[in-house]
């Protein structure tokens, strides 16, 4: 059974992919600081899977604490890259502190998997490194245009570092691009949770819905697309979990034809605010408290993938449709407000 470390574990796509990986298969070894992401998850995930999970709360910007990790656990055959703070606004106020948390701890990890040889090495990355496409759906190939934040910034010199050092590291990795997470597990046991006022439309509908916000922005309607409001491409956070395990098994097959590929990960279906927000209301039967704002600068008026890629080399298949992304979201605010006691120490505010 292979031993896969999972950075930034206690989080959105990291809990999700922790629980997917052990239904798979592997073993899994947990490190998170909790500086954004709730010490509950992990009893939770336990739960899903039935399975006892190692974690360490270390931070990987410390050198010594990341490399004790790999000391007390030799035989990490695979790492799976989440810990980075990704609030595009507040990396805009804060560009140094981004820069340094999320490279830092990137060449950190890249300075272990060195010393102990590991083989496989997966990186959570994002189509925010397209910039504003000048064609859509993009593929792989599209050539990414300037970041729109810090943030993104970030996301682009990461693949830059992978695909760099592993021209010389033994072992390979995957980067793979994110479209839009949304949506929650099945179970309701854990999802979304974001710090403060959320920035990301679907954790915005169901607080808005819930009550938590009295009510929320389309940011802007007079875009050039069909009905004025942004494309995206939304992707069943459990559909990207997925992903990861065949990024893996990819790498383990020996299947991948260089040392560092790319993958989008989007269902290849554009979805505009608003036909979300009706897919929101459709499934909750709720009427949602929403009106038309001003744009909101940085926005692209429209992304969604070519998945055809990761189709054809990883044999996936994202399964989940809108409807069951709003299903499963909306599902888990109405489990966290009753467990908001559970939830209670959930930090109020990006530190
Ligand atoms: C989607 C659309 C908003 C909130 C971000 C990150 C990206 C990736 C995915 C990490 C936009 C509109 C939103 C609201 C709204 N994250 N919206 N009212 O900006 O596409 O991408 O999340 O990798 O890096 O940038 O996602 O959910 O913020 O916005 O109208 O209250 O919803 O304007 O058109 P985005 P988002």
């Amino acid at each position: 059974m292979k031993k896969i470390l999972v950075t930034g574990g206690s989080g959105y796509i990291g809990s999700h992919t922790i629980v997917d990986l052990i239904q798979n298969g592997y073993d899994v070894v947990s490190i998170d600081n909790l500086s954004r992401s709730n010490p509950q998850i992990m009893e939770r995930v336990e739960k899903i899977t039935g399975k006892k999970i190692k974690h360490y709360q270390v931070d990987l910007c410390n050198y010594d604490e990341t490399f004790a990790v790999f000391q007390e656990n030799p035989d990490i055959a695979g790492i799976i890259h989440f810990a980075a703070y990704k609030a595009v606004g507040e990396s805009v106020e804060k560009p140094l502190m981004y820069f340094e948390n999320n490279l830092i701890s990137l060449i950190n990890l890249l300075k272990c998997v060195s010393e102990f040889k590991t083989p496989y090495f997966v990186f959570s990355s994002s189509c925010t490194v397209y910039g504003s496409p000048d064609s859509i759906p993009v593929t792989e190939e599209t050539i990414p245009k300037p970041a729109e934040s810090p943030y993104g910034y970030t996301k682009q010199m990461g693949e830059q570092i992978l695909s760099e050092t592993y021209k010389s590291l033994d072992g390979s990795a995957i980067l793979l691009r994110y479209f839009n997470p949304a949506g929650a597990h099945p179970s309701g046991l854990i999802g979304e949770l974001p710090i403060g006022r959320p920035q990301n439309l679907v954790p915005a509908i169901t607080q808005t819905a819930i009550g938590k916000l009295p009510d929320m922005k389309v940011h802007g309607d007079d875009y050039d697309t069909r009905d004025g409001s942004c494309i995206r491409d939304y992707i069943h956070v459990c559909d990207l979990a997925h992903a990861h395990t065949l990024a893996l098994n990819y790498l383990v097959d020996k299947r991948n034809l260089s040392h560092c590929e790319v993958f989008n990960l989007g269902t290849g279906e554009g979805i505009t605010v608003l036909e979300a927000i009706k897919a929101f209301e459709k499934v909750s039967g709720r009427k949602l408290n929403y009106d038309i704002g001003p744009r909101r600068p940085g926005d692209v008026v429209a992304i969604y993938a070519n998945n055809d890629k990761a189709k054809t080399f990883l044999g996936w298949e994202p399964k989940m449709k809108l409807e069951d992304m709003m299903r499963t979201a909306w599902q888990w605010e109405l489990n966290v407000q009753k467990d908001e006691a559970l939830f209670s120490n959930q930090p109020t505010d990006l530190n």
